[in-house]
């Protein structure tokens, strides 16, 4: 085979690796906004590879008793520029732990909107437990207990940035 074919046949055998990896990828990085796809995509701990803090920490807000929080490319690369509002699909994940340290739950943002609209373009989602039997806090767009407290972050944003 000329030194020529090769290369040509190493950038297509490229070409389609990459476009069998790229949509799922994308997939991965928006968390679903229905409770039950939901709760299964953060059991399979599919945040894991996000950016997140180094450290379990205790919360600065009500979210049980020690967090750390993961941001999606999108969100991290927003709170990176300073930008004054995320882009649609920017997302964070926080675990939560319990005192002895077990993870107990989970607290998730996504904004489904370019707009904020006040709260409205967030996704809220809060589960006291692991499993589908746990107490589920809010899962809905909109949510004032969530927003409410969120208003002052940078677009509903409250983790400190740089992360931790
Ligand atoms: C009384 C205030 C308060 C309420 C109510 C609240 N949060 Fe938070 N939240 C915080 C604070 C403070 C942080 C920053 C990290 C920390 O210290 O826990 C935070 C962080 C988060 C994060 C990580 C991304 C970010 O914005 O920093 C998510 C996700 C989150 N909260 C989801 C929720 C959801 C879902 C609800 C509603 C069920 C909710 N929060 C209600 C105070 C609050």
């Amino acid at each position: 085979m000329s030194t020529f074919a090769l290369l040509r046949n190493t950038a297509v055998v490229l070409a389609v690796a990459s476009s069998v990896c790229a949509p799922a990828r994308a997939a991965g990085d928006v968390p679903p906004t229905e409770a039950r796809a939901l709760l299964g995509w953060l059991q399979a701990g599919s945040y894991k590879n996000w950016r997140h803090e180094s450290a379990a920490h205790p919360s600065a807000g009500p979210h049980p008793a020690r967090v750390i929080a993961y941001l999606n490319p999108a969100l991290d690369a927003s709170l990176a520029a300073k930008a004054a509002a995320h882009p649609s699909g920017a997302s964070a994940v926080k675990e939560l732990f319990d005192a002895a340290g077990k993870l107990s739950g989970w607290a998730v943002s996504v904004k489904t909107e370019a707009d904020s609209r006040a709260g409205q373009g967030w996704f809220w989602y809060e589960i006291l437990g692991t499993t589908p039997a746990s107490q589920v806090v809010a899962s809905a767009k909109g949510v004032p207990l969530c927003y409410g407290c969120h208003t002052p972050g940078r677009d509903f944003v409250l983790i400190p940035y740089p992360l931790k």
